[in-house]
């Protein structure tokens, strides 16, 4: 546990399961107060509260598209009105699917883009005008993924977002660090999440995301929840601007482990 989140106010879009909910629950555990997003699965948010409230912390739920300012500015204002401020803003909402390029349809690249990095630009954008003009040392931690360093065939949109991520986060980073606010991204490998469901119940395909995991086995959330916890604590004061790789070594050259090549 990390005793200086206790009482800090937390944004997380796409928390009503996957990575988003257990970032939520951690940041429960730390006694936070938590502004819980979904898009669609409202009963989902509605476990994540659950979750919450039952570690100590306090939450509410919000329906918004990061993907609208009025969406992401009806986050900022549930923080404001439910629990009088907002410290830590974690834009972790994000969609994928497999489509070969030359098959894409323009609607399908926007949808990608749209939500994975236009969604990060609203909410930093959205938490950094707060920040600034109310002088908070706030904190933005964006979900990224190994795909923002590793390219993925049949997913170019998605690569490109967290490619665009991985830039964004690295420029506001620098542009609002003197002002003490911190702004940093997580690249998770492959975690055990409803993103992942389908992929991780067919033997194969399990067998074959392991041959590219040195650690031999797939993420949990927790793992995933246990950065952003840091990250979102005085304990990483001097880092910014980095993405923290949560992949039990997938950005190492897998196909290299046993001194092949
Ligand atoms: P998930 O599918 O379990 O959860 C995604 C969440 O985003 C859901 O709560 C969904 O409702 C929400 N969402 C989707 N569109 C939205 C919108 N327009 N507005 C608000 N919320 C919206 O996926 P998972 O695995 O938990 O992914 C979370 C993040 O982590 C994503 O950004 C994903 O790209 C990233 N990631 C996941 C990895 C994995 O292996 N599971 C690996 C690397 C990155
Ligand atoms: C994707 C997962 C995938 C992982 C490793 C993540 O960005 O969301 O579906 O398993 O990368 O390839």
């Amino acid at each position: 546990m990390f005793n200086d989140l206790k009482n800090k106010v937390a944004v997380v879009t796409g928390s009503s399961k996957g990575i988003g909910q257990s970032i939520a629950e951690r940041f429960g555990q730390e006694k936070m107060s938590i502004v819980v997003n979904y898009y669609s699965d409202r009963l989902g948010a509605e476990k994540t509260v659950e979750l919450i409230k039952a570690a100590g912390g306090r939450a509410v739920t919000v329906h918004a598209d990061v993907n609208t300012e009025s969406g992401v500015q009806s986050l900022l204002k549930s923080a404001i009105d439910n629990f009088g401020k907002l410290d830590i803003w974690v834009n972790n909402a994000g969609i994928e699917n497999r489509v070969a390029t030359h098959e894409m349809t323009l609607e399908e690249w926007q949808k990608v883009i749209n939500v994975n990095l236009t969604g990060v630009f609203l909410g930093s954008k959205t938490a950094l005008d707060y920040f600034v003009k109310n002088n908070v040392q706030g904190n933005i931690i964006n979900m990224s993924s190994v795909h923002e360093q590793i390219p993925w065939p049949g997913f170019s949109h998605y690569a490109a977002s967290k490619g665009g991520v991985k830039l964004f986060n690295e420029t506001i980073a620098m542009e609002y660090a003197d002002k003490g606010i911190r702004v940093n991204a997580i690249g998770p490998g492959a975690i055990n999440t409803p993103i992942n469901a389908e992929k991780f119940a067919d033997k194969e395909q399990l067998k074959d995301t392991l041959e590219m995991v040195p650690m031999k086995r797939i993420g949990d959330p927790e793992d995933v929840a246990a950065a952003a916890a840091w990250l979102a604590s005085n304990q990483s004061s001097y880092v910014t601007g980095i993405t923290l790789f949560i992949d039990g070594g997938m950005t190492l050259y897998p196909s290299f482990q046993y001194g092949k090549g």
